[in-house]
């Protein structure tokens, strides 16, 4: 290895010490990889372009496990799924003592949600609408994934979506852009810290370039079909806020947009993500998209996918092996241009003296950093907070929560109860499953003591077998209250997940009735887990709270146990829309008025944009979510009722805390656009703030408003202002009346 390496320092390659990123390092590097490129051959440098995957754990098609041959021969640049100290050294051996120049190789994996110390689900921990929660979670991530030699994460994924159905709906952080937004940022702050060439720094990947989270019918995978200018307004923003935070990496979508797939779709490559947003970072495919441009009906045979991804912009070829085979064959036809593998290769190998490797390509892989970092007790203890805060109550009837520690007997029922799998979700990196995890049972039993608690299981989540019911409906009568743990499996979302039938799965909603029935004059809370909105119209009516946790992590069961008995005060709210039924999907809250939207007046009357069936109103809305105490909104001022188009107004209201417990407020700001060139959404979020009250205490938030933020893509595609009314409210949820208003003025 130290031949190698002083080969390299020899050549020039070598960074001495660690330094901030800079513009002038920006040059330095440049130099420096040009003068490696000098040295390599085209083969070679094709060879930075391919990434296969460890064997270890494959997340796709198996396409062959011909690793340490495709390293030794120079033919591979990066490599998926490869983690620990042991393996990423052997690895990055070969690569860096038996290969001609010795590049080091460059390991990614799927961190989403934590690494070993896991999280809440993405969707849960926007719920937080914790921007510093977001960020922290995401740094843990870093801190623990780089100590077992990983250099990149294909994290975070920034896909705004609307869609229940679809199984990946958990990954993101929900239904709005602006959130979506902020979060995006955090991410990437998080993961990438403020010098990458820090050892706990990794890459950050926004994923999925675009609009992979508006699939027909939610059905992962399937075809787009979108105006550009939705594209722009809604999809496109969370990647553009990812590029203004510097996020080194993007990943293309599987879908196709408009006719053309993400992987080959040079308008949101070239036009979009590099001349217009200035992104120098390298682009990976998602998982054989190469391939997959063949079935799409856009490349007639893989070679010809390898061109069309080359020329889209592509630079790493993840799983397809497209690259490795033909890219060297197209360039010796004459097929395609040799300065576009150039240009991949420079991005690629940029990126890897970026991280230092040049530097040092084992800088990430010590076994002391490895044994020491994962799940340290501080990760822990912001895991558990963390987990509280993106848990949303979505109803307390009665003040059913929270629960007394004294309560004699309390029933725990469902197939969640004891659970230490599922309850750290899907993309759970390498979360354990088995023991590491803290599960509702135990967060309880830190509250209660055993004569306290009854538990049955009742049932499974999927299985049709009821006759676990008789014990479950017997340990219901014989407690005071019940708090019956239900909701999906963990496989149920996330990729390749999605459900047509947004029920809690299984026989667990007869459960809940039946327990009811038993019961009638009983307090009953729902505890739920799940990856994605739920219908909930029957549970509402059966039971007096629902606490929504999603798949809380591995801390979560000690979270749950905390809101439940009020040591927390919960205060997450929804960044997706819960429908009152599939029917009514997509349902979301900044959607178009129509021609014929309902009158309030009378919300039944005919030939008009409604249901027959239903309301149009959803179950649980965006933003919507309780706590223990009250919050009294009031005193709403605006500094002026006219906004120029380079002058600024303040929208300010007095929160006040009027209940009996200290907690934690999420305040938003929304607004409507009037008339447009191009018709506007009723309601659109355009700030927030998240404040903490203690009992009795007032506060005044403020907000500035600037023409910037009330700009769209107009139908020339210009991103602008138009002067005009505007609606504003400061509320608790995206379910008000808007009360003010103001005028934009030229
Ligand atoms: C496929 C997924 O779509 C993507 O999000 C993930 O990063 C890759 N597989 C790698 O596991």
């Amino acid at each position: 290895m130290m031949n190698k390496i002083s080969e390299i320092v020899k050549h020039g390659l070598l960074l001495i010490g660690s330094l901030t990123f800079s513009s002038t390092m920006a040059q330095n590097y440049e130099a420096k990889v040009d003068s490696l490129m000098k040295r390599m051959t085209l083969q070679e440098k094709i060879g930075q372009t391919v990434m296969y995957s460890g064997s270890w754990d494959q997340t796709g098609p198996i396409v062959g496990s011909n690793n340490g041959k495709y390293i030794r021969e120079g033919n591979m640049g990066g490599m998926l799924n490869a983690f620990t100290v042991r393996g990423t050294h052997d690895l990055q051996k070969i690569a860096v003592e038996e290969t001609r120049l010795g590049i080091p190789l460059l390991f990614g994996y799927d961190v989403i949600h934590g690494h070993r110390t896991i999280f809440p689900i993405n969707l849960g921990l926007s719920a937080s609408w914790d921007l510093k929660m977001v960020e922290e979670s995401a740094r843990i991530a870093a801190e623990e994934a780089s100590a077992e030699g990983i250099h990149w994460t294909f994290a975070p994924m920034v896909d705004v979506s609307r869609e229940p159905r679809w199984g990946r709906i958990s990954e993101g952080a929900g239904e709005d852009v602006y959130l979506g937004s902020q979060i995006a940022k955090a991410y990437v702050k998080g993961f990438q810290g403020d010098d990458l060439s820090k050892p706990n720094t990794i890459l950050a990947c926004a994923k999925h370039f675009a609009a992979y989270g508006a699939p027909q019918a939610g059905r992962d995978y399937h075809t787009v079909n979108m105006g550009e200018g939705e594209l722009r307004d809604v999809y496109l923003p969370p990647f553009k806020a990812a590029v203004e935070a510097g996020v080194e990496t993007f990943m293309t979508a599987f879908n196709e947009i408009n006719g053309v797939p993400a992987t080959a779709n040079k308008f949101i490559f070239k036009d979009i993500l590099r001349k217009e947003w200035g992104f120098n970072g390298f682009v990976v495919t998602d998982y054989t998209a190469i391939n997959e441009l063949v079935p799409h009906g856009f490349a007639k045979d893989e070679k010809h996918a390898a061109q069309l991804a080359l020329e889209a912009g592509v630079d790493m070829d993840m799983m397809s092996g497209a690259n490795r085979l033909y890219l060297e064959e197209l360039v010796k036809e004459n097929k395609i241009d040799e300065g576009l593998i150039n240009q991949a290769c420079k991005r690629i190998l940029l990126a890897k003296f970026k991280l230092g490797l040049f530097d040092d390509p084992y800088r990430y892989i010590d076994e002391e950093r490895e044994k020491t970092t994962k799940y340290k007790p501080d990760f822990l203890d912001k895991a558990r907070a963390i987990a509280a805060a993106s848990s949303v109550m979505l109803q307390n009837n009665n003040h059913a929560l929270p629960i007394s520690k004294n309560t004699k007997k309390i029933a725990f029922i469902g197939p969640l109860v004891k659970d230490e799998y599922d309850i750290i979700g899907n993309w759970a990196a390498k979360g354990d499953r088995n023991g590491k995890a803290v599960s509702v049972f135990e967060g309880i039993s830190e509250y209660l003591t055993s004569n306290q608690i009854l538990y049955a299981k009742g049932c499974e989540i999927l299985k049709e077998d009821n006759s676990g019911f008789k014990e479950a409906i017997n340990v219901s009568k014989a407690a005071n209250e019940i708090v019956l743990v239900m909701g999906e499996g963990h496989h149920m979302s996330g990729e390749a997940a999605s459900r047509t039938n947004l029920k809690i799965p299984g026989i667990q909603p007869e459960l809940i009735k039946q327990i009811r029935q038993a019961n009638p004059n009983k307090k009953i809370t729902l505890v739920l887990m799940n990856g994605r909105p739920l219908n909930l119209s029957e549970e509402v009516g059966l039971v007096d709270a629902i606490l929504e946790v999603w798949f809380p992590g591995t801390m979560g069961g000690a979270a749950v146990a905390d809101l439940l008995f009020g040591e927390v005060n919960p205060s997450g709210k929804l960044t997706v829309t819960f429908p009152r039924n599939v029917g009514q999907v997509p349902i979301y809250y900044n959607m178009k008025n129509t021609g014929r939207p309902i009158p309030e007046s009378n919300p039944k009357e005919d030939y008009k944009s409604n249901y027959i069936d239903v309301s149009n109103s959803p179950l649980f809305p965006f933003g919507h979510g309780l706590s223990y105490t009250n919050f009294n909104y009031s005193d709403f001022k605006l500094s002026s009722d006219t906004l120029t188009f380079s002058g600024e107004i303040e929208a300010s209201v007095t929160i006040t805390n009027t209940g009996k417990m200290d907690g934690h407020e999420i305040v938003q700001l929304y607004l409507h656009d009037k008339v447009g060139s191009v018709t506007r959404p009723v309601k659109e979020l355009k700030g927030f703030q998240k404040i903490f009250l203690k009992q009795g205490e007032s506060k005044t938030v403020r907000f500035t408003i600037t023409a910037q933020d009330l700009k769209f893509y107009n139908n020339q595609m210009l991103f602008d202002v138009e002067p005009g009314e505007f609606e504003i409210v400061i509320a608790p949820s995206s379910n008000f009346k808007f009360q003010h208003k103001f005028n934009l003025v030229d």
